[in-house]
This record gives structure tokens, sequence and C-alpha cells, in this order.
């Protein structure tokens, strides 16, 4: 089966798959932790290249303090207590986003499992923590804004390929498959730029629920589409014959 190359997961629901069952918000995000590191480890054992996890939006700080600061401690506890694990499973632990608001402790940690996991070579694991697609696009406009400044670029030579290079995520290829749980269909300011060629799968089944057969369903679906990337089905069929899998952008 053609798995995807980089899956990345919106995942959402914890808080209702908690009120239904008559539980706090808290219970539910434990539980979604819990299933995340399910399907990390699901992901690495299918040998799945990149899997990307929106685990903290910007938008996530208007929500409760308590909320938050039970997210930070989560996130802080389940990463120390799960480098051993990444590192057992070959995976290399990396993050996008503006991590320079996080707190001290947490920033600590995260810089710690990234650093014990730097020599990894197996699935690469990308938290997007304290991120927005928009602001990654707003710093690398900046960015590039500067470099015509500076007299490092024209203004004609800025090209998809510029702009990919400025993001966070430039040392990932763009997500095959995008999955959101619970039912919404939105991007919610995720991977706004990276997305342009991704399939997207909405499963109704709540983040903590999401377990490895609703994976499989996912890449059994995504494997029965046919990538077309603009191109007619014979050109796609054409360009397998000939070896090429790469998207041609050039024919969109
Ligand atoms: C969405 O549920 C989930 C989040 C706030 C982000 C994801 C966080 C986790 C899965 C827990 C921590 C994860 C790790 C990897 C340590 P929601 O609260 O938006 O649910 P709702 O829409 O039903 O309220």
């Amino acid at each position: 089966m053609q798995l995807p190359k980089h899956v990345a997961i919106i995942m959402d629901g914890n808080g209702r798959w908690a009120k239904a069952r008559g539980h706090n918000r808290f219970f539910g995000h434990i539980r979604g932790a819990k299933r995340a590191k399910q399907i990390i480890e699901e992901c690495a054992r299918l040998n799945v290249q990149n899997l990307t996890l929106f685990t903290f939006s910007t938008e996530n700080w208007k929500r409760p303090a308590e909320e938050v600061n039970f997210l930070m401690l989560l996130l802080r506890k389940r990463l120390k207590s799960e480098t051993k694990n990444l590192i057992k499973n070959n995976i290399r632990f990396h993050c996008i986003g503006d991590l320079s608001q996080l707190p001290t402790s947490v920033l600590d940690q995260v810089n710690n499992t990234i650093e014990q996991t730097k020599n990894n070579t197996g699935m690469n694991l990308t938290f997007a923590l304290n991120y927005g697609g928009r602001q990654e696009i707003i710093s690398a406009v900046k960015s590039l804004a500067e470099d015509v400044d500076a007299g490092r670029i024209e203004p004609k030579d800025i090209d998809e390929a510029l702009i990919s290079n400025k993001l966070p995520s430039s040392f990932l290829q763009d997500p095959d498959l995008i999955i959101r749980t619970s039912g919404e269909s939105r991007l919610s300011n995720f991977f706004l730029w990276q997305a342009a060629y991704a399939e997207f799968y909405v499963t109704p089944i709540y983040w903590p629920d999401f377990d490895a057969e609703a994976l499989q369903d996912a890449f059994s679906k995504f494997a029965l589409i046919e990538r077309r990337f603009g191109m007619t089905s014979e050109q796609v069929l054409k360009n397998l014959f000939d070896g090429n899998n790469s998207p041609p952008i050039d024919l969109v």
C-alpha cells in the first residue's frame, strides 16, 4: 500500500471526548497525550518518514490559564518520560513554531529532547508548538524583505522555493496527508502554505479514540486517491511509467 511520506495531524476533540464521558477537559488532554504516543509509535512501526502533530496553536493561549498551564505541564512531563522511547524507536524529534514564548521549563525539555534524539535516523516527529501558519508566513515575508533590502536577492528572484526555504518546516517535505479528528473540516491556521497539495482526511472520531485502526482507515483511503497535482490522469500514469514521482508544480 502506498503510504503517505508526511502525515500531519490536527488532534481535535479532547474536550468533547471528556465531556461526553462526564469528565473535565484535563482528563481529555491526558487521554489525548496517551493516544499521541500510540499513534507516534504506530507511524514509526509502519515506516512513515515524517509525522507532524499540531500540539499547541498560537490561538490556544486564549484558553483559560489553568488549561494552558495544564497543557504545558502535560507536554513537559510526557516529553521527559517519552524521550527514552523516542531514542529506542530511532525517532528524531523536532519542533516548529515560536518557541520563545513557551515557559522556560517546557522550552528546556523541548531542547533536551531535540538534542537527545538528533542522531536518530528513523521517523521525523515534529510538534507544531505555539504554531500559526499565518505567523510563519509573515516571518518569511519579513526575512525576504530584509534580503531584498540588503541586496542579497532581487524581488524577481522570489519564488516558491525561496518562500518554502524561509519556513521553519523547510527541512520536511510538504505533507501529503492531513488528518483532522472530531469532524471539523478546517485547517485552523495549520500548514497554510504547506497544505497546497495535501489530501485532507476528516474523521468524526475524537482524538482520544483515534486508534491504530482509525489511522489505517485514513491510510487506506489515501492509497486509493489518484494524486494528479493539476495534471490529467494520462500524464500521471506516464509520469509513474517514467519513474518520476515528484509533483510537476510547473504544470499547474
Ligand atoms: C484538541 O482538543 C487538542 C489540543 C488542545 C491540542 C493537542 C493536545 C494534546 C493531544 C494533549 C497533549 C499532547 C501531547 C503530544 C503531549 P480540544 O481541547 O480542542 O477539544 P475540543 O475541541 O473538544 O474542546
